[in-house]
């Protein structure tokens, strides 16, 4: 058994969730950003890939003092728990998903992760789950995530862990808020990077469940067939 999981992202006209750069870009407005804490509001856990972490160094934390508070009223943590896709354990000691904000850490490695980095992030408060050999087994780290009581899993990205969840099949749903700019560039991130699927016989299929315009942009729900 899996969680329910569900992606969530920003992209713009052009479908890339970030620059060349790779630095975090603004590509929503102040009504996607609360959408999307109600929606971590409502998730047992939320989880990034690393290139995130290192790009961007989130919190992953719930943002709004109301939506902290609709979880303490229900008995729940602050925050969900917070994970990373982290086959070799690089999360820095000193990222935000580490220092901020209370609730659960848990850091997906595999066996080829350095066993002096993973003492690290388990000083630094993480709990480690360990499947596959040299990049992490999704499918059996989410089966993991699920014994330990997640059931609805909501997935910020990027690219390439999308990918990973994409092409294994985990992936239920898909939220993607399109923005009012184009960003270009054949190396910046999109929703799925990774190799591709060769044609369109092999593709994910989606069905729409969805759209609303918000912000300067609109808001897609998809449904994975
Ligand atoms: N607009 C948005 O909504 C949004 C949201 C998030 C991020 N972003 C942007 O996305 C960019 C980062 O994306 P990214 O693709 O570089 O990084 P990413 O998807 O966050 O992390 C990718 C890394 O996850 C690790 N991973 C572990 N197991 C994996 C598996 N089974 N399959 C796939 N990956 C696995 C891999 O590193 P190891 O092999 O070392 O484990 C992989 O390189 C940044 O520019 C950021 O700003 C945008």
């Amino acid at each position: 058994m899996r969680p329910y999981v569900f992606i969530n992202a920003a992209m713009s006209a052009d479908g890339k969730i970030s620059a060349y750069t790779r630095k975090q870009v603004s590509i929503s407005g102040d009504h996607d950003l609360r959408r999307v804490d109600q929606l971590k509001c409502g998730a047992d856990a939320v989880m990034v890939g690393i290139g995130t972490v290192l790009s961007d160094d989130p919190s992953l934390t719930v943002k709004r003092e109301e939506f902290r508070k609709k979880r303490l009223n229900s008995g729940k943590d602050e925050n969900p728990v917070r994970i990373v896709a982290d086959s070799l354990a690089k999360t820095p000691v000193d990222a935000d998903i580490l220092r901020k904000g209370n609730g659960r850490r848990i850091i997906l490695v595999s066996e080829s992760a350095p066993s002096g980095r993973v003492d690290g992030l388990r000083a630094a408060g993480a709990e480690i789950i360990t499947a596959g050999e040299n990049q992490v087994d999704l499918t059996a780290a989410l089966e993991q995530l699920y014994d330990m009581g997640v059931r609805r899993l909501m997935v910020e990205g990027g690219g390439t862990l999308n990918w990973g969840l994409i092409t294994q099949r985990l992936v239920d749903e898909i939220y993607v808020y399109i923005g009012n700019l184009i960003l270009g560039g054949c190396s910046s991130p999109t929703l799925a990077d990774g190799t591709g699927f060769p044609d369109c016989e092999n593709a994910c299929l989606l069905e729409l469940v969805s759209l609303e315009p918000m912000d300067a942009g609109f808001v897609v729900q998809w449904r994975i067939k």
